[in-house]
Order: C-alpha cells, then structure tokens, then sequence
C-alpha cells in the first residue's frame, strides 16, 4: 500500500465542486426503481441506462469525481463496444466499486442486519483494481426502532466495515466507509443523533485497532435527520448544523473527505442539506455528495426505458449533479432549481 497514492485518490474524489455518483444498485435494486418507471430489469436496459449516465459529458466532467460501479457494471461493454469504465475514465472521473454482497439477518438480533462480503474479498479486490476501480465501497445497515440498534449489530457492523476497509487499503483500494444508519421509522432527529454518534464512535476505533489510515478513505454517513415517519421534521439549518456538531465529534481530521448518502431524502433537501453545511464552513474535512436516489430519480424518470428520452434524461442527471456541485461549496441557491423547472 502506498498512503500518498491513496491519498490522492481520496481528495480527488471530494474536490470542490464535484461529487460521487452511486450507481451500484443491487439487481434487486436496480429492478424496483425499473419498476416505478414501468422498466423491465434486462442486462440491456441496465446497460443502456448507465451508459447514458455516463455519456453526459458536462455533468460527468465538470460534477462528478467518481462513480461507484455494481459487478455487472464493471465488466460490461456500451452499445459500441467501449467498456463502460473506459467511458468513466474518459469524461475525467474516477471508476469505483461496490465490494460487499448486501445484508444477512444477524443471529441473536432479531430485525438486525450484518453486511456480507469479507469472505473472498482479498481475490476479489485485485481484479476490481486490474479493471480500474481505484475505490470500493461497503454499506453497513443500522435500523432505528423498538429496542434497536443493539451493540452487538453497532459491534460487528463496525467490525466488518473496517475488516473491509484493511483488505482495500492492503490492495490499493480507497474504501469508502458506509455506515448508514436509516432514515425510515418515526424516530426524531436527537434519536437519529445519539444512535449515528454511537456508530461512528464505534467504526472509528475498529479503524484505529485494524489499522486503517485515515488518510487514505472516505466516510459515507447518513445525515442527522428526523425518521420518514416521525411528525416532527427538522428544518435545513437544524439538520446542517446538528449533521456538523455530530461530524465533529466523531471523525478525526485526517479523514480527507465525508461524501453522505442521500438515504431516502427529496432530491432538493438532500442538496439544501449540504449547502447548508458547508456554508457554514471552517470544517476539517471536504463535505460532498455520493447520492444514488438523489442524482438519479429524475434522470431515471424522464427515460422511462425510451431511447427518444436520452437527451432529457442526461439533462435532468446534468441539472442534479450541477445543483449538488454547487452545494459542495455552499453556493446553491433554492431559485436555480425554479429557473430549472420553469
Ligand atoms: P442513496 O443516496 O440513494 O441513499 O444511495 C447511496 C448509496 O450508495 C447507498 O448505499
């Protein structure tokens, strides 16, 4: 492992301006958002929807540093014949890949979940790095609800996420570090704070006893946020200024770059979110995005699987990721996203 290589990688996936695209859904993922278009879930039409994410050349190369791939993805050809990472390469961003194999029941804790995927990872990772990946990812699940998290779900989630971390670093893999604690009970925005507090604090110490450098990662946390149910939302200044107090205590500055989730949030809360944290500057750490749901439900919904709405789509993927990029310098304002739908 070379931590300067690293290094470089992380900070060029959080430079200003820019932001991580996830485009790593799961087959099962990637088949419900297929279906709320009305998309059957084929090889080809997952192909030619990621392709025409990844051919829109001003939003690819002027806000997004780096995108987070799914296996299929990685090894799949455009239309033409160009591999679909070449095509990443090409418009300036970063390809990346999803390592772990999505979440297991975790015995003795009943309604928790433990991410799968360490098993093989070592012969895994290098092939990912051959085909270019240059950073991984890894999501582990915390839910809020009745008597939950246990400790034994923050535990080993934080155990496996830093296991996973070690095994990309040892192969010269930024990991990305994904600890996403989830936005859909009727929780309230302190819950959603201690619970978040806890995680990290726990994360944060498996990478120091595993020996992870800091400086050579990036974290993926959810935002201090109200649950989807709870009737009591936050406001966005609440959110920033909570999600800021939260980040503070809990990661160490020589993490180069804090990319968030978007978790199930609006597509313009998730930029307001952001803007407004990073307006209210002074932070360690360079604060972006890595959205899935936000970047891509609009593009996704002005495709509808039809070739004749490729341009539309890419414009929509094109209007979220310049919105997004400016909030990662704090300079979005809420009327440009009129001025779009007008
Ligand atoms: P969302 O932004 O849709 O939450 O997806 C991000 C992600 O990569 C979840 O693992």
């Amino acid at each position: 492992m070379n931590l300067a290589d690293l290094n470089k990688v992380a900070r060029a996936m959080v430079a200003p301006g820019k932001g991580i695209l996830a485009a790593d859904e799961s087959s099962g993922t990637i088949k419900k958002r297929f279906d709320a278009i009305k998309v059957d879930s084929t090889e080809d039409n997952r192909r030619d929807y990621r392709e025409l994410l990844f051919r829109a050349k001003d939003a690819m190369a002027n806000h997004i540093s780096g995108v987070i791939l799914y296996d299929e993805t990685i090894w799949q050809k455009a239309k033409d014949g160009t591999p679909l990472v070449k095509l990443i390469e090409q418009s300036g961003a970063i390809p990346g890949i999803k390592v772990d194999e999505g979440t297991k029941p975790l015995p003795g804790c009943p309604g928790e979940l433990i991410t799968a995927g360490l098993d093989g990872l070592p012969t895994r990772l290098p092939k990912y790095y051959e085909q270019g990946a240059r950073f991984a990812k890894w999501r582990a699940v915390i839910d809020i609800g009745q008597g939950i998290p246990s400790y034994a779900a923050i535990h080993t989630n934080a155990h496996a996420l830093a296991r996973y971390a070690a095994l990309c670093q040892a192969a010269s893999i930024v990991p990305i570090v994904e600890p996403e604690v989830l936005m859909d009970g009727d929780h309230d925005i302190e819950r959603c704070y201690e619970v978040t507090e806890f995680m990290l604090k726990e994360t944060f110490q498996e990478l120091y006893v595993q020996r992870v450098a800091l400086e050579g990662m990036i974290l993926k946390p959810n935002m201090a946020i109200a649950g989807k149910k709870c009737p009591k939302q936050a406001g966005v200044q609440e959110v920033a200024e909570k999600t800021v107090k939260l980040l503070k205590a809990c990661v160490p500055a020589a993490v180069p770059g804090i990319a968030f989730l978007s978790g199930g949030q609006s597509d313009e809360d998730a930029t307001a979110h952001l803007d407004a944290m990073n307006r209210i500057g002074g932070l360690p750490w360079h604060l972006t995005f890595s959205y899935g749901r936000a970047l891509q439900a609009a593009p996704q919904k002005a495709w509808a699987g039809k070739a004749e709405n490729v341009a539309a789509a890419q414009a929509a993927f094109a209007h979220r990721a310049r919105m997004n990029g400016l909030a990662s310098k704090g300079e979005w304002k809420a009327d440009l996203e009129a001025k779009k739908a007008a």
